[in-house]
C-alpha cells in the first residue's frame, strides 16, 4: 500500500447489500448514467469482490472487481463527489493493485468511457496502457460512446 496523507485514516470492508441505499446517493451523483440498485446486488451475490472506502469510518468510495482466472476486471470504482480529486481515487485503485499482485494475478483490465478525461488520467498515471477500443459500447443521453479497454500487466 502507499504511503499517502490520505491512507492513515482509511480503511475497506466488504460492501452489504444494507449498505445499499447510501451507494446509490454516491452512484446517482458521481456517474452521468448511474448502475441500477439490481446491478449491484448482482454483484454482490456473485461474490464479485465488492469493497467499500471508508475514511474514518464514513463511505467515501467503493470498487468492484471480477476476478476472471488470472485477471481483475475492474466493473466499477468510485469515489464520492465531495471526496475526488483529493487523492481517494488513486489511493483506491493501488489498493485494488496490491491485491490483485498479493494474488499473484496476471493483469488487470477496464473499460472507460472517452468522455472520462478524469478516470482515464488516473488509470494512465497509475501504469495502464489502452489496448483496444470498443465502438459505441456505452449509452449517452443521446447516443452512444466509445469505450477504451485499458490494461495494467503485473508480476
Ligand atoms: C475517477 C475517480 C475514481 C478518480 O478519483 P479521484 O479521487 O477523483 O482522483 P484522484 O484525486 O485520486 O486523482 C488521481 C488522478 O486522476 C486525475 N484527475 C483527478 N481529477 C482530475 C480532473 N478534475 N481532471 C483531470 N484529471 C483528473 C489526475 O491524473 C490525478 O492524478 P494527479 O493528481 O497526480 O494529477 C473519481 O473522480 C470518480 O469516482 N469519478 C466518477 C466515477 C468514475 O468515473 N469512475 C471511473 C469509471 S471508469
Amino acid at each position: 500500500m502507499n504511503n499517502s496523507p490520505v491512507s492513515e485514516h482509511i480503511s475497506f470492508t466488504p460492501m452489504t447489500l444494507e449498505m445499499l441505499p447510501s451507494i446509490l446517493v454516491i452512484e446517482n451523483q458521481a456517474y452521468p448514467i448511474p448502475w441500477s440498485v439490481q446491478t449491484f446486488k448482482d454483484c454482490i451475490t456473485k461474490d464479485y469482490v465488492c469493497k467499500l472506502m471508508l475514511l474514518k469510518g464514513q463511505v467515501i468510495g467503493y470498487h468492484i472487481v471480477q476476478v476472471i482466472l488470472d485477471e481483475y476486471h475492474i466493473l466499477n470504482i468510485c469515489v464520492s463527489k465531495d471526496y475526488q480529486g483529493k487523492g481517494f481515487g488513486k489511493y483506491q485503485l493501488q489498493a485494488i493493485k496490491d491485491k490483485a499482485e498479493s494474488e499473484l494475478m496476471n493483469r488487470i483490465l477496464l473499460e472507460v468511457r472517452a468522455s472520462n478525461k478524469t478516470a482515464k488520467n488516473l488509470y494512465l498515471k497509475s501504469g495502464f496502457q489502452q489496448i483496444g477500443k470498443r465502438k459505441n459500447y456505452y449509452p449517452i443521453s443521446d447516443g452512444r460512446e466509445d469505450a477504451f479497454v485499458l490494461e495494467l500487466a503485473l508480476g
